[in-house]
């Protein structure tokens, strides 16, 4: 096990590190100079694609946030209608089903039970067809779908995902631009950007790994708290959502995450010095409101981790430490925000001493119900 965990000390930083590779295999072939092949996703997919007017995605734990951010691309981007449920409620509810609905579920093993029995059980003849992003490409979940895009990974050991989440969001981006190609709904210069700017991916990546030891500084603000908010706008927000269930699981602190604006409706209340707030802020159409969200955290004295665009102009106080990130395109922004979030979790762990790479009460793969 030592020597499969070559110089790191766990799996997880391991496979934290693997990122700009994986990312990078993920890419490998699928892309043309200005498209995504449609090939990658199984043959005839670009004609399927023509016809879907909408999107079901049904996913578990971190792969269903992978699907709440394809959520934002997917509507976004392409002007496609995506619904994103978790599966242990999809799979026991009836679903109106709209014609021409893509069914799509993302999973990093294809056998968690609860995302398979989705797959089983949905209203077969009403979906358009199947599609899976998962990483295991002899899995019951991509044999028994009619269209698979493998994420192509790699063994994932550590029970917290990490290469598997960044992974399966480059699949989904790379499947909304297919979508948007076939339906027309993408413009091509836009396209084109996005194609080039995923060519740059993995060395952004590497750009924020390169901050890993200002983040591991960081992490003493929380290993004596008990709880941490995390906030996000938009497709932040599901990164922010993974933020905090990174930190659940390997550090044992109760975190909860919410999209910025809802801040006054709720968490407000429980903001003070002993609940650190951590939010993510790339250089996006929200910034300003985010900006006036932090504010309303700080008068209320709660301590503030911003990870932000160095463009965002974000400046620190007493109470605001600002870690700054690469700038990125702003459609790559969530893939990019999720490493300083997943290194966050990884170095509390290590401070409170739990067991990184197996966490208790949890499982690599939830097989049975
Ligand atoms: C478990 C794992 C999570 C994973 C989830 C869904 O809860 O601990 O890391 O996100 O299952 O697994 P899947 O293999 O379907 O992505």
């Amino acid at each position: 096990e030592s020597a499969e965990k070559g110089s790191y000390r766990h799996f997880m930083l391991k496979e934290i590190y693997e990122q700009p590779q994986a990312v990078q295999r993920t890419l490998e072939d699928r892309l043309a100079a200005d498209h995504v092949l449609p090939a990658a996703f199984g043959p005839d997919a670009s004609t399927l694609f023509a016809k879907v007017k909408k999107i079901q995605i049904v996913a578990c734990g971190t792969s269903y946030h992978a699907g709440m951010v394809a959520r934002y691309w997917l509507e976004g981007l392409t002007n496609t209608p995506c619904q994103v449920e978790v599966a242990s409620e999809f799979r026991y509810r009836h679903v109106a089903v709209q014609p021409d609905t893509l069914f799509v579920t993302i999973s990093q093993s294809g056998e968690t039970a609860d995302t398979l029995a989705a797959l089983r059980h949905r209203q077969d003849n009403a979906y358009l067809a199947s599609l899976t992003i998962c990483n295991v490409g002899t899995s019951s979940l991509v044999r028994e779908s009619d269209l698979a895009l493998l994420t192509r990974a790699g063994p994932e050991i550590g029970v917290a995902s990490t290469k598997a989440f960044s992974t399966q969001l480059v699949g989904l981006l790379l499947l909304t631009l297919a979508i948007g190609r076939a339906r027309h709904t993408l413009a091509p210069a836009q396209e084109r950007e996005i194609v080039d700017a995923l060519r740059t991916l993995s060395a952004k990546l590497n750009d924020a790994l390169a901050i890993s030891a200002t983040i591991e500084a960081k992490a003493q603000l929380f290993a004596e708290k008990n709880h941490a908010l995390f906030l996000g706008r938009g497709e932040q927000f599901p990164v922010a959502l993974e933020g905090a269930l990174k930190l659940k699981e390997i550090s044992y602190i109760h975190a909860e995450a919410y999209p910025a604006g809802e801040l006054k409706h709720g968490p407000l209340a429980l903001v003070d010095s002993d609940m650190p707030v951590v939010t993510v802020a790339p250089n996006n159409a929200l910034l300003e409101k985010l900006k006036s969200n932090l504010q309303e955290v700080s008068a209320r004295g709660g301590q503030l981790l911003v990870f932000a665009d160095r463009e965002a102009h974000l400046s620190e106080d007493e109470q605001t430490q600002v870690v700054n990130m690469p700038s990125i395109h702003p459609v790559l922004a969530p893939i990019l925000y999720t490493i300083p979030l997943q290194l966050l979790s990884y170095y509390v762990a290590v401070l409170k001493g739990t067991d990184v790479d197996q966490p208790r009460n949890l499982a690599k793969s939830v097989t049975v119900e």
